[in-house]
C-alpha cells in the first residue's frame, strides 16, 4: 500500500507536468507558451509580413524581459508567401503540429479570409492585427477577432476627406479585381461619398500584376475627375499614380492603408507627391507612446522606421500577452474568451477593447505623401 502510494505520486506529478506542458503547447518550459504568426514573410507583401515579425519579435521580447512576467511567451513565424492557399496551410500547421493557443495574422484580407476557415474548423483563436476587409470577423465567428479598424470606417473616411477636405464633387473608382481589401474599400467609399452628395462617375479595375497601365490613364483623363479612388496595394498603385503623372494626369489619388509601404516611394519616385491615404498610424505623432516605440524599434532593428504594420503586430503581441495573462486556461478555448473580453488596452495605435462583435473602435489619420515619405493630415475619428 505504502509502495503504491510512494510510486503514484511522481506518476501523477508526472501526468500533471505533462498536462500543463500540453496545455501550454508543449513548449518544453512550463510557462512558455506559443503564439503562431501568420504572415508574409515573402512574395507581393513580403515586406509586411516582415515588418509585422520585426513589432511580434520587440513585443515579446519586452514582455518576457518583465521580472514580474510568469508566462513567457514564444512567436512561431509561419511564412504564408502571400497566397491564399499557402496561409490555410500555414494556418494548419501552426495549429496541428506547433501546438500554438492561438494565431496573429495574416497582413492581406485575402490570407486572412483563407486563415479564419482553419481557425473556425480547428477552433483556435485568429487575431488579425491588420486586415481590415468587413467580412473577416463577421463571418470568422467567435474566434476571429481585430485589433484594427475595418473598410467601412476606412473607406468612409476617406470619402469624407475627399468631400469636405479636397471639395471633390466628382470621383472615378479603381478597384484591385478578386482583392477583397480593394473591392470592400470600393464599396464602402462609393456609399459614403455618395451619401456626402459626391458622384462616382466611372468604376474601372485592373489585374493585380499589371505593370503597364496606359489605357487606363488615357481613360482616366478622358473622364477628368476631380479624385481617384484607388484602394490598392502598393505595388500596382505606385505604377498607376506615376503612369498618371506622366501621361499629364494631374488630379490628386486617393487610397487606404495598403499603400504604407517604403517601396511606394521607390517604385514611383518623386510623382507620388501630392496624394493622400488613410493609415492606422503616424511615426511622426508627437504622442509619447508613439515616440517611445518609434525609438525602440529603430534601435533594435538597424535604424528601420516601422510601418503601421510593424506597430499593430506589436500592438497585437501584448493583446495576446494580456489575453494569456488573464484566460482561464491556457489553451485556444481559453485564450479565445480572453481575447474576446481585452478591455482598455493602449497600445501604439490606440485603444483595444473588444466589442461583442470582437472589433475594436479606432481613429484613422489621414497622411499626405512628400516626394520620400508620409506627411500627416488630420485624425479622423469613428
Ligand atoms: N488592410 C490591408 C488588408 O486588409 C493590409 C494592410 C494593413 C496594409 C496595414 C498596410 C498597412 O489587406
Amino acid at each position: 500500500m505504502k509502495r503504491l502510494t510512494l510510486l503514484m505520486v511522481p506518476a501523477l506529478a508526472l501526468a500533471a507536468a505533462l498536462a500543463v506542458l500540453n496545455g501550454c503547447g508543449g513548449g518544453g518550459n512550463v510557462n512558455e507558451v506559443k503564439i503562431g504568426a501568420n504572415l508574409e514573410k515573402s512574395g507581393k507583401s513580403g515586406e509586411w509580413g516582415q515588418d509585422s515579425e520585426r513589432g511580434i519579435t520587440l513585443a515579446f521580447e519586452e514582455i518576457n524581459a518583465k521580472p514580474e512576467q510568469k508566462i513567457k511567451l514564444r512567436a512561431i513565424f509561419e511564412d504564408n508567401k502571400s497566397e491564399a492557399g499557402a496561409s490555410k496551410n500555414a494556418m494548419k500547421k501552426l495549429v496541428t503540429q506547433d501546438g500554438v493557443i492561438a494565431v496573429i495574422g495574416c497582413v492581406g484580407s485575402n490570407r486572412t479570409i483563407a486563415a479564419a476557415d482553419v481557425a473556425k474548423e480547428e477552433k483556435v483563436p485568429l487575431m488579425t492585427h491588420a486586415s481590415t476587409n468587413v467580412t473577416i470577423v463577421k463571418n470568422g465567428g467567435e474566434y476571429v477577432s481585430r485589433i484594427c479598424f475595418d473598410d467601412n470606417f476606412q473607406g468612409a473616411v476617406m470619402a469624407r476627406f475627399a468631400r469636405r477636405s479636397l471639395k471633390a464633387a466628382t470621383a472615378v473608382s479603381i478597384v484591385a479585381k478578386g482583392n477583397s481589401y480593394s473591392e470592400g474599400l470600393c464599396e464602402s467609399f462609393k456609399k459614403v461619398f455618395t451619401d456626402e452628395g459626391g458622384k462616382i462617375v466611372e468604376e474601372l479595375a485592373y489585374q493585380e500584376g499589371t505593370k503597364d497601365f496606359k489605357t487606363l490613364v488615357t481613360q482616366i483623363k478622358q473622364i477628368n475627375p476631380a479624385v481617384i479612388w484607388v484602394p490598392g496595394y502598393h505595388n500596382e498603385v505606385a505604377l498607376i499614380i506615376k503612369q498618371a503623372r506622366e501621361g499629364g494626369l494631374q488630379a490628386p489619388f486617393l487610397g487606404a492603408d495598403g499603400w504604407d509601404n517604403p517601396e511606394l516611394f521607390t517604385l514611383c519616385g518623386p510623382a507620388i507627391k501630392g496624394n493622400f491615404l488613410s493609415n492606422h498610424f503616424d511615426p511622426g505623432d508627437p504622442n509619447p507612446k508613439v515616440q517611445e516605440f518609434v525609438k525602440k524599434f529603430k534601435a533594435r532593428f538597424n535604424n528601420i522606421t516601422p510601418t503601421a504594420m510593424g506597430a499593430l503586430a506589436y500592438d497585437a503581441a501584448y493583446a495576446m500577452a494580456d489575453a494569456a495573462s488573464r484566460a482561464k486556461a491556457l489553451t485556444p478555448e481559453g485564450m479565445k474568451d480572453a481575447i474576446n473580453s481585452i478591455k482598455d488596452l493602449h497600445g501604439v495605435c490606440g485603444t483595444i477593447t473588444m466589442s461583442p462583435e470582437r472589433e475594436v473602435v479606432k481613429e484613422a489619420v489621414v497622411l499626405e505623401t512628400e516626394e520620400t515619405q508620409f506627411k500627416y493630415k488630420e485624425t479622423i475619428k469613428p
